[in-house]
């Protein structure tokens, strides 16, 4: 049986953040509040959201976001709402404070603990009437504002999904936000886009409308990455930038596979998601590979490489034109965990729906390569 489920409304294009208060208003929201991280309120980026919306009509502010978003600040988060008579929820800002705010709407109407949501669970709990929330994306990266779940890592230590499809009333996809984005966050939050996009297309669950879609978003992404990373005013860059990242995150409901698999676990150990995928990324394709049938020389030609290119060497050689560290031991990963994560990448949701049926001494190899 296949489901098919395309759900959010998104608004999208340059300014689109200006449609805030007519959005608000319509969802009979007067006080929301207002989760974001302090990097975006340097970045003057949280006030170039709000512009159009009067302080008056501003809820309180929540802005400690960790790096991966955790159960104990969806907690706290739910608590400044509560304590805010706070009706609404609007997330401002990358993958961590778009999904800590999916997590605060959850628990300010359902008791905790959060994991009795997870999807890890044959039958999660029901999620029973969250406030309205809007999510306003500031990188073109995990696509979160269309994605089905909010990835949380959990007080027990595992860094795991909480289904929620139907939570955000729309999104506001302005890509105008993200004109300032520095290079080497441009370059990791891209690449989990387009990890998004080619994990998804390489899935093998039957969804011909999200295949379609994924090939649209990687070929945006391979187009326009490195000109958004080398001149971070392209606003046409950024505007295909910010439609790859979407368009990954819609079709991602095929599931994804070994590259997230692997994230979670080491993004539970606190590196950065983006990065991390695009490390793994051109190991985890060239050992799908055989798995793959015709897909590979798909993926090449919407890179404009050709159908024979190898995919090690033309991903890794994609990844250093951006800037990205090669290797898992530049940035910090410890060899010694490798056995533990690629114990843990078994029983990630993401593991179900690689190509190629991975074991624990599967994931360890592609780690080893890539360490
Ligand atoms: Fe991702």
């Amino acid at each position: 049986m296949t489901i098919l489920q395309f759900l959010t409304t998104v608004h999208f294009d340059h300014g689109a953040r200006r449609e805030l208060p007519a959005l608000l208003a319509a969802a009979q929201v007067r006080r929301p509040l207002l989760v974001t991280d302090r990097g975006v309120m340097r970045a003057g980026v949280f006030e170039l959201a709000l512009e159009a919306l009067p302080a008056g009509d501003r809820g309180p502010l929540f802005h400690d976001v960790p790096l991966n978003p955790t159960e104990a600040a969806a907690l706290a988060g739910a608590q400044a709402l509560r304590a805010g008579g706070c009706d609404g929820v609007i997330g401002i800002g990358g993958g961590a404070a778009l999904d800590l705010a999916k997590a605060i709407a959850i628990l300010s109407n359902n008791a905790p603990p959060l994991w009795d949501y997870c999807n890890r669970h044959a039958l999660p709990k029901p999620i029973v009437a969250p406030p309205p929330l809007f999510l306003i994306p500031t990188t073109a990266g995990t696509g979160s504002e269309v994605g089905r779940s909010a990835v949380i890592v959990f007080d027990n230590g595992i860094k795991a999904g909480v289904r929620c499809p139907e939570l955000a009333k729309a999104a506001i996809c302005d890509p105008e936000l993200t004109l300032t984005l520095p290079p080497a966050i441009t370059a990791s939050t891209g690449m989990d886009a387009l990890s998004h996009c080619i994990e998804t297309y390489c899935s093998p669950t039957v969804n011909p409308p999200a295949d379609a879609i994924s090939l649209d978003g990687m070929q945006r992404i391979f187009s326009h990455l490195g000109r958004a990373v080398r001149n971070g005013d392209d606003r046409d860059a950024r505007w295909q930038m910010m439609m790859g990242s979407l368009e990954g995150a819609i079709s991602f409901q095929k599931g994804m596979g070994a590259v997230h698999a692997l994230s979670h676990p080491l993004g539970a150990r606190g590196f950065h998601h983006g990065t991390l995928n695009a490390i793994l990324l051109p190991h985890v394709v060239a050992a799908n590979r055989e798995w793959l049938g015709a897909k590979w020389a798909a993926i090449a030609r919407q890179a404009g490489w050709g159908d024979a290119a190898d995919p090690l060497q033309a991903l890794t050689a994609f990844n250093a034109a951006i800037g990205i560290p090669s290797r898992l031991r530049e940035i910090g990963v410890a060899r010694g965990d490798l056995a533990a994560v690629a114990g843990e990448a078994t029983h990630d949701n993401a593991h179900r729906t690689n190509p190629r049926p991975m074991a624990a001494a599967d994931y360890l190899r592609l780690l080893e390569a890539a360490w």
